[in-house]
């Protein structure tokens, strides 16, 4: 027994479970709309059961077997009907608004914990995956939240109503038109977890489908170039006959079960009809009683029906809600502010020291960096980390920007204008402005580019940093100049231009330290020593740490750290030399 708890607490039951409480969660701030959805799904329930009345007495009216005004049934018939119209109105309409409310909600959550959520636990998923989840899925969860609660209510409602008023007007009938409860019932226990594994399936493999063409799409021009289109194309189908194998094989089990439902259906519609018709042959009901016994078993079975529905709804939400936590769960970086750093910011102090002390670092997949080691940059200085590939320099300048956290020793900047110390972290990231290695531009204008940093710059700043970064050149060249349009990762640039735009960017977030991760690495060696000796003069003496596998920036460097066997060494002079001998 004890196992058999064990194994619910633990397996799908308690996931689900788990999941539907989320979303329970999520709907409570939505209550007030549920309670108008429920009160008037409530009302068209009256409107259908009044209608089945009001239609038998017209029925007996006619055929003599009841006394009344025709022509008031039938006004009051055709009202009901007008009334249903109206609330299915009102119901669409509220529908809309609530399930768009929280959509775009879930979606912004999403997004700001995705935005706001540690690097590493972020990295683990893939772009498509995070697409597929924050989109598909959290429509999903969105759609059962007017989903679920209220046509669970709506439908118990109309089930046990309409049950009661076929049982006042015939008990035998009332138990016929039930019997396929039990049935439907079982059949449903049994599909539930097929349900669970096929819904699990769906999704991994939407998130692969969009994760696919994310990739090709952002690589067009590598796939043609290296000859792959045709690989690629093999890989989209294989994808596709993934998912036509799970909705081929998910919809031979539906159509088996559902004739199964259906035919159990047919069977008791069958008995009823031949009941209600064996009697009225015997006298026991009138013609009125019949067409409403009718009219009311289908409307129980459909009630029924919708009931058994939603065990497959709840099943794909709570599967996508489970998608959605995943999300909302990661791990939140600590950004909250730190006065030190508004000051030194306020004060446009550039004094500010850097200081790494017996630092250890390993990522989250074992991989250890750094061990014991020690680093030291000074206002005004260009400090130079060079090494081989995968020796540790851009991991450095993630330490310093607080994406990842030191295992152990020290990492501090130290502002000796304002006397603070502040210990590197999430919230100290304002003191840095970084050119990471790679392109990072985004479409937009190049002006718009530059104002992410500083949205209230004028065209003079911007300009301004654009001629430090020797970018003012080429971009006065342009037919719309810093108003030229870029496409995805700055489409129609040249790599050095892209890099001159983004140290520019850089430039204009005035941060006391500069972080720049081989960001010139595709200029010519003559504006790259220009550039940086710009930089390192730019608005009083800022603290400038670069990577570079370049020797030529050495020389334009105060101090150059080797950054190798887990540890970072400072070069004297001859060292130096001879590592630009052997570049
Ligand atoms: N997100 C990550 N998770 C796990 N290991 C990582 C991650 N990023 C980098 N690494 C590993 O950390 C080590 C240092 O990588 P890093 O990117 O800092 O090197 P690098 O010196 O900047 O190299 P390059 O000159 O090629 O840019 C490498 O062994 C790399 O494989
Ligand atoms: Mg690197």
């Amino acid at each position: 027994m004890n196992k058999l708890i064990q194994k619910i607490k633990n397996g799908t039951v308690a996931e689900i479970a788990k999941e539907l409480k989320w979303i329970f969660q999520l709907s409570k701030k939505y209550t007030w709309a549920i309670v108008w959805y429920v009160l008037l799904g409530l009302l068209g329930i009256g409107a259908t059961l009044c209608s089945s009345v009001i239609s038998k007495n017209i029925i007996d009216i006619v055929t003599g077997h009841q006394e009344g005004l025709i022509l008031l049934a039938a006004g009051t018939y055709i009202a009901m009907q007008l009334a249903k119209i109206v609330l299915n109105a009102i119901t669409g309409n509220i529908n809309t608004r609530v399930q768009l409310k929280v959509n775009q909600q879930i979606r912004a959550d999403i997004f700001g914990k995705i935005m706001n959520a540690c690097w590493e636990p972020v990295m683990g998923f893939h772009s498509g995956d995070l697409l597929t989840r924050s989109g598909r899925d959290a429509d999903t969860v969105a759609s059962s939240i007017l989903g679920w609660v209220p046509t669970f209510v709506v439908n118990l409602i109309q089930f046990v109503g309409t049950f009661l008023l076929i049982m006042y007007y015939d008990y035998t009938l009332a138990l016929i038109a039930l019997a396929s409860a039990p049935i439907t019932l079982f059949t449903s226990a049994f599909l539930t977890k097929k349900m669970r594994k096929h819904n699990e399936r769906m999704r991994v493999i939407a998130s692969d489908m969009t994760s696919f063409h994310a990739e090709a799409f952002n690589n067009v021009q590598s796939i043609k170039s290296f000859g792959v289109v045709d690989a690629y194309s093999k890989k989209l189908n294989e994808i596709q006959q993934q998912q036509k194998d799970a909705v081929l094989e998910h919809n031979k089990f539906s159509i088996l079960t559902s004739s199964f439902l259906s035919t159990v259906a047919v069977i008791i519609t069958a008995i009823t009809y031949f009941f209600c018709v064996f009697r009225l042959w015997k006298g026991h009901i009138t013609y009125g009683e019949m067409t409403m016994f009718l009219h009311l078993s289908a409307v129980l079975s459909g009630a029924f029906s919708a009931l058994v529905g939603l065990v497959p709804t709840t099943i794909s939400a709570a599967t996508a809600a489970g998608r959605v936590m995943a999300l909302t769960e990661l791990p939140a970086e600590d950004c909250e502010p730190l006065a030190e750093v508004n000051q030194t910011l306020s004060s446009g102090s550039c004094s500010v020291h850097i200081h790494a002390e017996d630092m250890e670092f390993s990522y989250v997949s074992g991989n250890t960096v750094f061990k014991h080691a020690e680093m030291e940059a000074e206002p005004g200085q260009i400090v130079a980390l060079v090494g081989e590939s995968g020796g540790g320099k851009t991991t450095m300048l993630r330490i310093l920007l607080g994406i990842v956290e030191v295992k152990k020793g020290k990492v501090y900047v130290c502002d000796t204008k304002n006397n603070t110390v502040m210990s590197v972290s999430p919230a100290t990231r304002r003191l840095f402005s970084y050119v990471p290695q790679g392109n990072t531009l985004f479409s937009g204008t190049i002006a718009e580019n530059l104002r992410i940093m500083k949205p209230d710059a004028t065209d003079a700043e911007l300009e301004e940093v654009l001629r430090t970064a020797y970018a003012l050149d080429f971009i006065n060249e342009l037919p719309q100049g810093m108003y030229t349009y870029l496409g995805e990762r700055g489409g129609g640039l040249s790599e050095g231009q892209v890099q001159r735009i983004s140290i520019a960017r850089a430039l204009l977030n005035n941060a006391p330290i500069l972080l720049f991760d081989e960001a010139t690495s595709a200029l010519d060696v003559k504006t790259e020593k220009a550039l940086l000796r710009n930089i390192s003069e730019f608005r009083g003496e800022r603290t400038c740490i670069v990577t570079t596998h370049r020797p030529s920036v050495l020389t334009a460097c105060h101090r150059v750290y080797r950054i190798s066997d887990e540890s970072i060494k400072l070069l004297n002079q001859k060292e130096i030399q001879e590592f630009i001998m052997d570049s």
